[in-house]
Order: C-alpha cells, then structure tokens, then sequence
C-alpha cells in the first residue's frame, strides 16, 4: 500500500464551498420549492461581453483552417496577449515589465496554491486572518505547518488579524517571516489597502528579506484611481513582490479560466549553498514542466477584453456588480446591520445579529430566507461573527435577497 501525503490528514476541514454546497444541495433537496438566491461563492452571472464572444468565435474559425489550426501554445502566454497586458495593466499605471516577466496561466487560485511549490518547506508564513483558504491548505498540504488548533489556527503560521479596528488591512507584524501572502481588495473582507499600508509591507519585505505573494484578482473593482491596483505602483516591490491577476472577475472569465502571475527579475531567493536564484527562474521552470499554456481561443478572448469595446463593455459589467454591493450595503446598513466592504470590491462582510455565529446565520439566512452566504468563520477564527455576500448576481436577486433579509432579521 502506498503511504500518503500525512499532511492533507492536517486540513481542518473540507474546502469551503464544496462543503457550503453540500450543505445547500441537502437544503434544496429537502424543499424542492425554495427559491434560493446563491451569494456565496464569489461566482460571475452576467454573459460574456459581445467583444469577448467575437474573438472567441474569430479564433475558433481560425483554429479550423490548416494556416489557422494552432497546437500547444508558448507556456507563459502568446505574445498578443502578454503585450496587451503589459500595456493595458502595467504601462498605463506607470510600471514597466519584460515580456517575460509574465506568466498567462488558467487561474490566480492555481497560481496563488502553486507558487509556494518554489520555495524551501522551512520558509516561515505569514497570512491574514481571515484569509482566502487557498493560502493556507497550500501550505498545510506542503508540510509548512503543525497541526490546527481548537479554533483551525495552524501551528506554525503567522496569522494578522483583520479586524474592523484596523480597517481589515493589518500591518505587517513586529517578527520576520519569509513569505507573506496579501490580497487587495480582499477576499474575503472587501477591505482596500492604500499606498501607505502597501509600502508599509513592502519596507517591511524589504528589511526582513521576505516575498509578498500579491493577490490582486479584483484589482479592477477599484473605483478611486488613486489607490494602488498593483504592487508595483509601490517604490520597491519589484524586489520583493509576486503579483497575481485574473480575468476572472473583471471578464466574467470564472468558467473561461485565464490569469496571470508577474515575477520581477530582480527577486531573488536564497539556494541552501547560500547563492541567489532568481524566482522568475524557478516559476518559468516550474510552469514549463507542469503546464501547457492556456488555450489559444481563451487567450484570444482575454486579449479582447483589452479591446477599446471589450474595455467598455467588461468596465459596464463592473459598474453592474458595484451598483448590487452598493445596494447589499447601503440596504442592509439602514436595516440596523453593521455592513464593511462593497466599495472597491463585490463582496460585503457583514456582522452577524448578536447571539449567532458564522455558521448559524449561513444556517438561518438559508433556512428562513433561502439565501446562500459564506460564513467567515470559513475564512479564518478571525471571521468568526461575520458573513460575507457576494455582489455577483443579477439586480432583481440581489433586491430581493435585501428585502428578504431585512424581513427576517430587522
Ligand atoms: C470566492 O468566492 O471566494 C471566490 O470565488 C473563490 C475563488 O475565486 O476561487
């Protein structure tokens, strides 16, 4: 028999939202009737754009012709699209990169589970708390952990505490650590952080000879153009920073799957000789041993939402989005809740009424007003006592599950 990987036997719990989607499928199946409203899982409704539907038809009729047919792709993304995202994401707020400084990948939750796979198993971690849980299981299944205690905290980990004094952006902590995993705006929190707190991380990776591990997948729910969508607006960081982006998000790209992660060339980690090696290197190594480069249709349609028409029509989707959370937050805050996030981000973190938990206001809101919520108490022990609503559904939902709250609970 073969031995197994003893660390997965340390993972608290299932993955959040299969474990919200066993629990709501038993719901459904027992009152086939209820009409529920899904504002868990931070999960796209609005189609493609019209822009992004043509490419995708533009390259599959390409993909049908001898001169057109394409078979597997450059690894770290065609050239069309690299330079769009160099262009449209980087250049256009004032940050210079390589071609090959990118890496197109199928999605920021791969990227973000995979890139600790390049660094050493006794580097030290430091994560929010609550936390995006990709972070986290990564690490625990890699052996970078102990054991979790009573309340889910790994033994070993590094936890900051997100909390509503603190704006649910902590400063970096008094000790070092290696790595330290961030996400702006955050999931779960909806939290934003400035320039002040941002290079107050990177002067902290700086001097401690840390990686951030940037998560910047809802960079484009951002609505002040003066605050940081990437990390390397931050004097410094293309020394200290990896960054991930997706489309998933911003294109409606959840089913589609196309991100990608930017590794400067000047950061460097240390070789158990004591050398330096580049960590661009090791993740192009990496990247091109375990992956085959996103499908060419996909990133014809990824380059199509830098399109002028593709630009306008995904920004609409936006907007769309950001008027349900404006009315999620401004709709439950004036029914008496105490309501965070849904200002740069779709997601709203609301407290839970006095006497329930996490878990028992997921039970209630699903039970009393048929809609699903992620507890945060999934996110983290310092998610206990809130839940998190996503924005990503269509107006009339998002109205009705207001109502239906505010009669419930108010
Ligand atoms: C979420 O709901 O937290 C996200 O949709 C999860 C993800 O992006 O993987």
């Amino acid at each position: 028999m073969a031995n197994i990987n003893d660390h997965y036997l340390k993972l608290a719990a299932g993955y959040l939202f299969p474990e919200i989607g066993r629990r709501v499928s038993a719901f459904a199946d027992a009152h086939p009737d209820a009409e529920l409203i899904r504002l868990g899982i931070g999960d796209v409704t609005e189609p493609l754009a019209p822009a992004i539907v043509a490419a995708l038809h533009r390259a599959t009729d390409e993909m049908a012709s001898a001169e057109g047919f394409r078979g597997y792709g450059p690894e770290n993304g065609y050239d069309f699209l690299v330079d769009a995202i160099r262009e449209h994401d980087y250049r256009a707020r004032g940050v210079e990169l390589a071609a090959d400084e990118i890496f197109v990948s199928d999605g920021s939750k791969q990227d973000s589970g995979n890139i600790q796979e390049i660094f050493g198993l006794d580097c030290s971690i430091c994560v929010t708390d609550p936390v995006y849980p990709v972070y986290v299981d990564t690490n625990v299944m890699a052996g970078r952990t102990g054991e979790a205690d009573d309340d889910g905290r790994y033994a070993g980990l590094i936890y900051l505490a997100a909390t509503e004094e603190n704006g649910f952006a902590p400063s970096p902590p008094s000790q070092g650590a290696d790595l330290a995993y961030l996400c702006s705006p955050n999931n779960p929190t909806g939290a934003v952080m400035n320039r002040e707190v941002l290079g107050a991380w990177v002067d902290w990776a700086r001097e401690n000879d840390a990686v951030l591990i940037f998560d910047a997948a809802y960079d484009a729910f951002i609505q002040d153009p003066a605050l940081p969508r990437s990390i390397y607006e931050i004097e410094g960081a293309r020394r200290c920073a990896i960054e991930m982006r997706s489309f998933s998000k911003r294109a409606g790209f959840t089913g589609v799957r196309c991100a990608y992660t930017t590794i400067p060339r000047e950061l460097v980690g240390k070789a158990s000789d004591g050398s330096e090696v580049s960590i661009r290197d090791l993740w192009s190594r990496r990247h091109s041993t375990k992956f085959n480069s996103v499908p060419y249709l996909v990133q014809r349609a990824a380059e199509a939402a830098f399109s002028a028409e593709g630009k306008k029509q995904t920004e609409e989707q936006v907007r769309y989005y950001m008027e349900n959370a404006r009315l999620m937050r401004e709709g439950l805050g004036a029914a008496g809740f105490t309501v965070f996030g849904g200002v740069h981000a779709p997601y709203i973190w609301m407290r839970t009424p006095e006497g329930l938990d996490s878990w028992d206001f997921f039970d209630r809101l699903l039970s009393d007003s048929h809609i699903v919520g992620t507890p945060g108490a999934g996110f983290g022990p310092a998610g206990e006592g809130y839940l998190r609503l996503s924005a990503f559904n269509s107006r009339e939902n998002v109205e009705e599950a207001v109502t239906r709250i505010r009669k419930a609970f108010a």
